[in-house]
């Protein structure tokens, strides 16, 4: 036990431990939370288009798509070390610690929809794809509206 926990600690592996713990300095939680949410941004963009009509449905590359954004949706909320908020736009205000049930709630009804998301792309069904991006894109908004900087 005691050297499986050495091997851990020697690879970073630290799940255990506080966020806050698991980067060695504030900037690095920014810069990963910031990372995550643009690669889940940037998968979940290409289904928004082919949902909106801007590119041909193609439902095993949405399909794909949303696969990776489900796991991404994960990552971002280790990242919101406290005291890592920001008074400039599009940064986390401080409702996101003050308000933590609430933004933890917010997140995991992300985290649902996008699960959601993954099994309308896997129908192979375009109207099946666009209500469950656009009830996913909802889960966006509606935390980027409360805890970001407007
Ligand atoms: C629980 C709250 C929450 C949910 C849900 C959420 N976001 Fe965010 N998002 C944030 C916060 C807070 C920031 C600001 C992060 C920062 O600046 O450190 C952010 C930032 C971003 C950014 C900008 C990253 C950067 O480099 O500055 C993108 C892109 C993004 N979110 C996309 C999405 C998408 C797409 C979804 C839905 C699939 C989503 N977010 C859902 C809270 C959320």
């Amino acid at each position: 036990m005691k050297k499986l926990m050495i091997l851990a600690a020697a690879c970073g592996v630290l799940t255990a431990l506080p966020a806050a713990a698991q980067f060695q300095k504030p900037e690095d939680a920014v810069k990963y939370r910031k990372a995550s949410f643009t690669v889940m941004g940037t998968h979940f963009a290409r289904i928004g288009a082919m949902a909106q009509g801007r590119v041909p449905f193609d439902g095993a590359a949405a399909a794909a798509n949303a696969d990776i954004v489900v796991t991404l949706s994960k990552l971002p909320f280790a990242g919101f070390v406290e005291g890592t908020g920001g008074t400039e736009k599009g940064m986390p205000n401080a409702k996101v610690w003050s308000e933590k049930a609430k933004f933890d709630a917010a997140g995991k009804k992300m985290q649902d929809e996008v699960v959601k998301l993954a099994a309308a792309a896997k129908t192979n069904n375009l109207d099946q794809l666009k209500s469950a991006f656009g009830a996913a894109a909802g889960t966006c908004k509606a935390c980027h509206d409360d805890f970001r900087n407007q």
